[in-house]
This record gives C-alpha cells, sequence and structure tokens, in this order.
C-alpha cells in the first residue's frame, strides 16, 4: 500500500489500538496474530532495539520480513536504534508501512524523514520523556507521525509518565489534519482516557493486550475508554481531532 493509503486508512479509522509485538509469544506468532487480527486491531507496532541506543535488544529485519508474509496488517515500525539512516532501506525492504525513528538519535531528522516519505512509508518522529516538545517542532511538516514516548524507551511493563500529556497538547494544536499522533508507554485502562483527552489517537499498547486473558476484550475495553473520554454519541466517535 502507497504512504497516502495507509495514512488515510489510519487516519479514518482513530482511534487505533495498536499492540506491541515486544510482548508477544514470539514462539507461537502464527497463533498471536491470529488472535490479534481476530480482536480487530489496524496496525502491528513493532518495537525495533539495538542494544546501544536503548539497552534491551529485540529483533530487527529479517524477523519483520517473516512477520510480513504471515499478515496483511500495517506494520508500524519504532526504531529505537543509533543511526536509523544507516538502516532505513532494511526496514522499509522488510515491509514496514510507517517508520519511525527517535529525534535523539539523529543530528538531522529532516533528511531521513524525507526519505521514509520519497520510498513511499509513512514518516514518524518519536521523543523521549526528557526531550523537550519543541525540539521536534521545525520537523512537523515532515512528520506524517510524531510518537510521543510516555516511558524511556527500552522495555515493556513500565509505569506511564504524565510528561506526556503536556507534549500530547501542545502537539495538537501544532500539527495538521494529515499528521497522526500516537502515544507510547504505559497505556492501559488507567491511564487510556487521559492521553485521548490530550489528543492521542494510536494508542501503543503492550502489557495491557499481552497479559489480558482475551485479546479482543482488552482491545475493545481500550477502543471503548477512548470513546468515552472523547465523549462520543450515540456510539459515533468525536475524533480528538475534531476537538481541537
Ligand atoms: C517501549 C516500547 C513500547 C512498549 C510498550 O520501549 O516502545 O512499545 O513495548 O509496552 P507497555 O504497553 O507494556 O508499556
Ligand atoms: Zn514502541
Amino acid at each position: 500500500m502507497s504512504r497516502q493509503a495507509v495514512l488515510k486508512r489510519l487516519l479514518q479509522s482513530v482511534p487505533l489500538i495498536a499492540p506491541s509485538m515486544l510482548k508477544c509469544d514470539f514462539g507461537n506468532l502464527h497463533r498471536e496474530l491470529e488472535l490479534l487480527e481476530s480482536a480487530g486491531v489496524p496496525a502491528l507496532h513493532l518495537d525495533v532495539m539495538d542494544g546501544h541506543f536503548v539497552p534491551n535488544l529485540s529483533y530487527g529485519p529479517m524477523v519483520i520480513e517473516r512477520l510480513r508474509a504471515m499478515t496483511e496488517l500495517p506494520f508500524d515500525a519504532h526504531l529505537m536504534i543509533s543511526d536509523p539512516g544507516r538502516y532505513l532501506d532494511d526496514y522499509l525492504a522488510a515491509g514496514c508501512d510507517c517508520v519511525t525513528f527517535h529525534i535523539e538519535a539523529v543530528p538531522e531528522p529532516g533528511p531521513i524523514l524525507e526519505r521514509i516519505r520519497r520510498q513511499g512509508a509513512v514518516a514518524g518522529l518519536a521523543l523521549n520523556p526528557g526531550t523537550a516538545v519543541e525540539a521536534v517542532r521545525p520537523y512537523l511538516p515532515l512528520c506524517d507521525l510524531v510518537l510521543v514516548m510516555s516511558v524511556e524507551p527500552g522495555f515493556g511493563g513500565q509505569k506511564f509518565q504524565p510528561v506526556a500529556l503536556d507534549k500530547l497538547r501542545r502537539l495538537r494544536d501544532w500539527i495538521g489534519e494529515g499528521t497522526l499522533l500516537s502515544v507510547d508507554g504505559g497505556i492501559g485502562p488507567s491511564t487510556i482516557a487521559e492521553t485521548a483527552r490530550a489528543g492521542a489517537e494510536l494508542f501503543v499498547v503492550g502489557s495491557a493486550i499481552f497479559d489480558a486473558p482475551d485479546y479482543r476484550d482488552a482491545v475493545s475495553e481500550l477502543t471503548s475508554l477512548v470513546r468515552e473520554a472523547c465523549g462520543t454519541a450515540a456510539g459515533h466517535l468525536v475524533p480528538p481531532r475534531m476537538e481541537h
């Protein structure tokens, strides 16, 4: 699918609950994909860690390429790696539809965002809890997605950091209609509503899906909490983007 088609599809189906595949059972990927697809998730969030930019290692393009052959779901890759420009083409070739890298990992994000777009993928920029939101502002016209980290990247299962809320609100005011606002880390039933009210529309969820007994119930509970938080009437979602 082209960048525009993926972006349109995602924007049209907000709120988006994207499972973080860091916490899935890698020994049984077929079953995990089956369960997630039947839970109706709109995309898979793929956490790539290099043991250098973050103190943990996950998986790389070879695993993503194999996953690509197993599902049609869009892939939202979150590169927590140093020097993302060097490895970018491998992730695009592996079939990532969206590629997000960290502003802290590069001296100049603009050319990498442009490369991602030029190669037909959705371009995303992520920022850590300790990074000021102003740092990403100059690059927003080049972003299709902005990812606000609500934990230090590297591990699932951490506690949500409220510093993300003000960043989401500021970004919501700054970004245009065609940009997705995403939040990642510690998102679950007790935190998702406040991030939705702050303007998030793509919610990355690890533990709150994979530790739940039933993925479908977990996804539908989280979706309902967002809908309630955004004041929906008669079951029709008023996307957060419409409120700001
Ligand atoms: C953290 C990752 C997240 C993480 C989310 O570095 O980017 O995607 O896996 O997991 P939870 O929802 O458990 O915080
Ligand atoms: Zn992530």
